[in-house]
C-alpha cells in the first residue's frame, strides 16, 4: 500500500476554508486531518461538530478526526453523525478504551488511538487487533507548528513489529511537525499515513508540497 497524506487543516485560513478544501480536494492528498480540542485535555478549543459538519460537506475525501478531548464516549455518535470517516481517540483519555473502540466501530466509522509522546506502544498490545489506525503524537498535542519530537521514530518501528507480528491490518500515523525533511525517515521506519499541517498549509505551493510527500518512496508494504 502507498502511504496516505492527511492535511491537518488546524493551518488552514478558516477566513476562507471553501478555497484550502477545493485545493485539497484536488490535491494528491488522501484524507483531512481534523482536529478537535477541548481546552481540557489539551491546553487549547478548536471546533467541533458543527464546524465538521461544514468541512464535510465541502470534502471530497474522508474525515480523520482526532479527538483530543476528555471522555470522548459522550460524543462518538455525534461526530459520526457529523461526517467522520475515522474516529481517533487519546489513549490517555480513555479508561475504558476497548469499550470506546467497540462504540466507534458500531456507527460503522473506522476506530483509531493516539498516544502522547510519552506513552510507550507496548499498551496497545492486548487491542492492537482492534484499531484500524494508531496515531503516535510527534508533538505534545494542542497546537500547530511545534518542533518534530524525534524520539518517535523508534516508536514507529516497535509498533510495526508489533503490527507485523500480530498480522493485522493496522495503519500508523504520524502526527505533528511531519514535513519533508522528515518524512522519508518516518516512511522507512513504517509508517503509514502522514499528517501534515504548518508543512502544507503555511508552504509556498501546498499542490506541490503533498505531491512531493506523496512521491516519496517508503516502505513497500
Ligand atoms: C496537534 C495536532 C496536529 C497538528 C499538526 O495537536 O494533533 O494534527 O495540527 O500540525 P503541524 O503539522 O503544523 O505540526
Ligand atoms: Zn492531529
Amino acid at each position: 500500500m502507498k502511504h496516505l497524506i492527511a492535511p491537518s487543516v488546524l493551518a488552514a485560513n478558516f477566513q476562507n476554508l471553501k478555497k484550502d478544501f477545493d485545493m485539497i480536494n484536488a490535491s494528491e492528498a488522501d484524507w483531512y486531518h481534523v482536529d478537535v480540542m477541548d481546552g481540557n485535555f489539551v491546553p487549547n478549543i478548536s471546533f467541533g461538530m458543527f464546524i465538521i459538519k461544514q468541512m464535510k460537506a465541502m470534502a471530497t475525501k474522508p474525515l480523520d478526526v482526532h479527538l483530543m478531548i476528555v471522555k470522548p464516549e459522550k460524543y462518538i455518535e455525534q461526530f459520526r453523525e457529523a461526517g467522520a470517516d475515522i474516529i481517533t481517540v487519546h489513549y490517555e483519555a480513555c479508561p475504558h478504551l476497548h469499550r470506546t473502540i467497540q462504540q466507534i466501530h458500531t456507527t460503522g466509522a473506522k476506530a483509531g488511538v493516539a498516544l502522547n509522546p510519552h506513552t510507550p506502544v507496548s499498551v496497545l498490545e492486548d487491542i492492537i487487533e482492534e484499531l484500524d489506525l494508531v496515531c503516535l503524537m510527534s508533538v505534545n498535542p494542542g497546537f500547530g507548528g511545534q518542533k518534530f519530537i524525534y524520539q518517535v521514530i523508534p516508536k514507529v518501528r516497535k509498533l510495526k513489529e508489533m503490527i507485523d507480528t500480530r498480522n493485522t491490518k493496522t495503519l500508523i500515523e504520524i502526527d505533528g511537525g511531519v514535513g519533508l525533511q522528515n518524512a522519508e525517515e518516518l516512511l522507512k521506519a513504517g509508517a503509514n499515513v502522514l499528517v501534515a499541517g504548518s508543512a502544507v498549509f503555511k508552504s509556498e505551493n501546498p499542490l506541490d508540497t503533498i505531491s512531493r510527500m506523496k512521491g516519496i518512496e517508503g516502505m513497500v508494504i
